[in-house]
């Protein structure tokens, strides 16, 4: 890092590659993807542009949420591999000058967890306070005290524990920011136990980077102290991260700490170098890629700004992402994802057409683009699936990759009803092969914009974005990027009709980067035509 930065400057070039470990590339046959498998897949990840990749859960765990109920942070799960495997995954991911994120669950365990099971017993011991439990099976635990519910009935303890997402992944205690003392089970944020629960999880921490992890995501990052002021709590969360940065900085100041907390000021302002804006309640993300909002992302039907019919609207999201960057200024980035293995796949309902609009847009904003595995390619999410792991409406998200146009589609020898989760059944779903032989595909699309990106520093994840559409004329949009005095103007229009966008002042193109912009007349123009679901990204020097 250098003195001026508040993240590391690798941070600052990069994009990131999501991988669902289960289902990318399996190497031993048994039909779940593994470690060795990504290993064997680097060069493909690094050609398309991608220099980080992140891997959602590895450690060892119940599977039970996929990986996000961990059961002993220091082992890598047998499903994916030992040790050694993960050593020769960093090895080969260095040697290409490439960057590796895994993803840090601190907010609970799997219920399997050993602390839990201790913590679990009737008698004192050295984990009874690791996590929060009431003081009686009898008692709820009280409302708004947390993002769970109380659970009982658990164990021979007299007591409920929160579960911080589904019942089977209990809260961690990292203490209470108000601690109620009519509830004395409440402990301060200085309690002794919670100072050995937060000492033992930067041990963990300080495990990975040892061994040379980049950095990584954290799972619910905002989640972690509890209160019942949702303020007071995230003021406490501040505290416990700048807690992290203190020694972070001082000793691995080369690497990442990604949030998932969805509120990039916040994130930023604890400490956090890069925040995602995903679906989190009431973010606008979903306006501009999906549904409505939180809970409208799973219907059909697509009510975003990218509807071709003009069924959504951008300003919302555009609003949000402008305040977030000028509060953050240089001291953090934002990544806003095509999508995650939370979600339904940014394809749903989409031309190829379509989802090169969204990719131009995405890939040009002030922010780290991170792109699902197969969202290059445009894989779907099948309909319907039975709930794998936890996942639910999720499942869909997270079918095998799709390499190439074979039965198994190339993920694994294993035979297809042994998949982790069934190929996508449509006759027509892409392959990397296919697109890697078509030049005008999604994925050379991808690939040309992340070029552009590192060639052009304005396109990049600082220079300021500046609206030239008028916001009561939303199609197309069209925005500027600027730095050291190198300008690069983008249009989008999502609608199924060509639209003109006429600009406040006239433009000189020195160079039309990508798509199939009409300029009027000469290379000076204040209007600037565009086909149906088209981009233009035009410099202007
Ligand atoms: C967020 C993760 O992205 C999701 O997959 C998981 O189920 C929850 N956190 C709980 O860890």
């Amino acid at each position: 890092m250098d003195a001026h930065a508040c993240f590391p400057e690798w941070l600052r070039k990069t994009a990131i590659y999501q991988i669902f470990p289960a289902s990318f590339q399996d190497s031993n046959g048994d039909g779940i993807g593994d470690l060795r498998g990504i290993l064997s897949r680097l060069d493909y990840i690094r050609d398309l542009g991608f220099e980080t990749v992140w891997l959602s859960p590895i450690f060892a765990s119940p599977f039970q949420d996929a990986g996000y109920d961990v059961s002993d942070y220091r082992m890598i799960a047998p499903r994916y591999g030992t040790m050694a495997d993960f050593e020769a995954l960093i090895a080969g991911l260095h040697q290409r000058g490439m960057k590796l994120l895994l993803d840090f669950v601190p907010g609970h365990t799997s219920i399997r967890h050993p602390w839990f099971a201790e913590s679990s017993r009737h008698g004192r011991n050295p984990y009874s306070d690791r996590y929060v439990w009431t003081d009686t099976t009898f008692y709820c635990g009280g409302k708004g005290t947390g993002p769970g519910q109380f659970i009982n009935g658990h164990g021979e303890r007299d007591g409920n524990y929160l579960a911080n997402f589904f019942y089977f992944q209990p809260a961690l205690n990292y203490g209470y920011a108000d601690p109620d003392p009519g509830r004395p089970w409440q402990m301060p944020t200085d309690h002794s136990s919670v100072r050995s629960l937060k000492q033992e999880m930067f041990r963990i921490l300080r495990f990975w980077l040892d061994k040379g992890v980049d950095g990584f995501r954290v799972d619910m990052a905002a989640s972690l102290v509890k209160s019942n002021d949702p303020a007071k709590a995230r003021a406490a969360m501040i505290d416990f991260w700048h807690e992290v940065r203190q020694w972070w900085d001082r000793d691995y100041p080369e690497a990442a700490l990604i949030a998932e907390w969805s509120n990039p000021s916040e994130a930023i302002e604890a400490g956090f170098h890069v925040d995602f804006m995903i679906h989190f309640e009431g973010a606008s993300y979903m306006k501009v890629f999906r549904g409505e909002n939180k809970y409208t992302i799973f219907d059909r039907g697509d009510v975003s700004y990218f509807n071709p019919e003009g069924k959504g609207e951008l300003q919302t999201f555009l609003r949000e992402l402008q305040g977030h960057r000028a509060y953050i200024g240089n001291r953090g980035l934002i990544s806003i994802p095509t999508g995650n293995h939370d979600l339904p796949r940014y394809s749903r309902d989409r031309s190829e057409a379509e989802l090169k609009n969204i990719l131009t847009f995405l890939f040009t904003l002030p922010s780290v683009p991170t792109l699902y595995y197969g969202d290059e390619i445009g894989m779907r999410s099948p309909d319907d699936l039975p709930s794998k792991e936890g996942a639910y409406r999720r499942t869909g998200a997270r079918t095998p990759m799709q390499w190439d146009g074979t039965d198994g589609c190339g993920f694994s020898a294993a035979s297809e009803e042994d998949f982790y989760l069934p190929v996508d059944p449509s006759p027509d779903r892409p392959s990397v092969d296919a697109q890697l032989a078509r030049g005008d595909s999604l994925l050379h699309h991808t690939k040309r914009l992340i070029a552009l990106r590192s060639e052009y520093t304005e396109l990049g994840s600082e220079a300021p974005l500046r609206q030239l559409n008028a916001p009561n004329a939303p199609y197309p949009v069209v925005y500027l990027r600027e730095a050291n005095g190198s300008r690069t103007l983008i249009a989008v229009n999502p609608l199924r009709e060509t639209k003109t966008a006429k600009l406040t002042s006239p433009v000189t193109v020195k160079k039309v980067l990508l798509g199939e912009a009409r300029i009027a007349g000469a290379a000076t123009t204040a209007e600037i035509e565009l086909p149906p679901v088209s981009s233009a990204i035009l410099h202007l020097g």
